[in-house]
């Protein structure tokens, strides 16, 4: 049963929704974009379900006065969308291309006329392939690439720009990218792994110090990360320390260098290894002041001790008699211990959730309505647990939906349906679910009624 609580949000919430450049653009080959990292991997044999890739995807590139005008509809005040760099640098380096940042600055004109704040992350794991080519993440050249990339960026866009996010889910980029290889680059090697990590939060140290000099007073600056919570699947002490590697390696690892400036020691003790050398300045960079963190929440994960792990020696289990989506366990209480735990331990000034939602199979009935009630029961739980959060201290400023549409869902296609809009991946089609309606709802009346 979904909580019915009826919950007011503090007034000026910033309630949006977000998507990522690869999975909405399309327009692969146009406007001067380069090769991405993603465009290799999906048109790879056998990476993607079903070889899906995303040369179409939602068409956004086309279609992007048309989603605008969703937006509007949804009543939104903040939309987060990614910037693809290799439409800025095709090559990953040298000159902007001015068409590339075009399109961006027509996006970002047009949503502040229309009073949506815009939210751009810088990269949202399409790399250049010419970088790839060069060594990718696990060469720390990179890292330096990425802090020149952010310079073009915000000097055309950052005269507008209220807010930057750095990255999206460094774990994901370093662990799925260059430990499992499920994700572009598709690399399986440990120490690519710790070095892509090490360089992404030293890339994201760089692209705060060019973000701050080229952006307007006030701007705000934050890093969005996956974090979610540990629980150990028994009461053994072998499951609890289980649980505390996982969070180790899920949360500490990324947020203790930001917020502390320092690598968590439990954590070196089994991952350090796979670290690449570091010099002395580097967590100086890392640990630059921010002005958010950006909270990405869609489940926990229940831990055992498990042997049959390297490294970590712990696996998640899915315990019966819960309620699942086509990927993830429910479970709302998290978003609530997770955005509590956050503030508590790191102290961030401002807490954004950048994103959270389901995938649920639906589509369109016989009337041309899509549904989606398992969504709205997701989103409502969790939107009721930020908003218990909220009251019981948290400093939560805003909450995004993924996604606005339908996309391609990296290595599951487009099987996995996060929208709040149905896409038919024929025709692009765009249609609003019931949740989009329930949203823009929520959005009204600035809460829960
Ligand atoms: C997050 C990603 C986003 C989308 C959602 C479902 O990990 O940031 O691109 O894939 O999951």
């Amino acid at each position: 049963m979904p909580d019915q609580t009826p919950i007011t949000f503090p007034q000026g919430f910033t309630w949006g929704v977000a998507t990522s450049s690869y999975q909405i653009e399309g327009a692969v080959n146009e406007d001067g974009r380069g090769v991405s990292i993603w465009d290799t991997f999906s048109h790879t044999p056998g990476k993607t379900y079903q070889g899906h890739h995303a040369d179409i995807a939602a068409d956004h590139y086309h279609r992007w006065r048309e989603d605008l005008d969703l937006m509007v509809s949804l009543g939104l005040k903040a939309y987060r969308f990614s910037i693809a760099w290799p439409r800025i640098q095709p090559d990953g380096v040298g000159p902007a291309n001015p068409a590339g940042l075009d399109f961006y600055d027509r996006l970002v004109d047009a949503l502040l006329e229309k009073g949506i704040e815009p939210f751009p992350t810088l990269y949202h794991w399409d790399l250049p392939q010419a970088l790839q080519d060069k060594g990718g993440w696990p060469n720390r050249e990179t890292a330096v690439h990425f802090g020149e990339y952010a310079r073009l960026v915000a000097k055309k866009l950052g005269d507008r720009v209220n807010y930057w996010i750095t990255h999206n889910e460094p774990w994901v980029m370093a662990f799925a990218g260059h430990f499992a290889g499920e994700h572009a680059p598709g690399i399986q090697d440990p120490l690519a792994a710790g070095a892509t990590v090490h360089h992404l939060l030293l890339s994201h140290g760089y692209a705060v110090e060019s973000l701050r000099a080229n952006s307007r007073p006030g701007a705000q600056i934050g890093i969005t990360l996956n974090l979610s919570v540990m629980h150990p699947a028994t009461d053994s002490d072998e499951d609890r320390a289980a649980a505390w590697r996982y969070d180790g390696i899920g949360n500490r690892l990324f947020l203790d260098p930001v917020f502390k400036g320092q690598y968590p020691a439990d954590v070196m003790a089994m991952l350090g290894p796979m670290f690449p050398q570091m010099q002395p300045d580097d967590m100086r960079i890392i640990a630059a002041p921010l002005d958010f963190i950006g909270v990405n929440y869609y489940s926990r994960s229940v831990v055992r001790h498990d042997p049959n792990f390297p490294f970590i020696e712990a696996s998640t289990i899915h315990p019966e008699g819960n309620e699942y989506s086509q990927m993830w366990e429910i479970y709302p209480e998290g978003i609530y211990e997770l955005l509590m735990r956050v503030w508590k331990d790191y102290q961030p000034k401002k807490i954004l959730v950048t994103e959270n939602g389901i995938c649920v199979p639906d589509g369109i009935d016989f009337d041309g309505r899509v549904r989606d009630y398992r969504r709205i029961a997701y989103l409502r739980d969790h939107i009721a647990q930020v908003g218990r959060a909220i009251g019981d201290g948290a400093p939560v400023d805003g909450y995004l939906v993924w996604s606005l549409l339908d996309n391609f869902e990296w290595a599951h296609g487009y099987r996995m349906r996060f929208g709040l809009v149905y896409v038919d991946f024929d025709t692009c089609q765009r249609t609003m679910k019931d949740s989009g309606r329930w949203y823009a709802k929520v959005i009204r009346q600035n809460g829960l009624s």
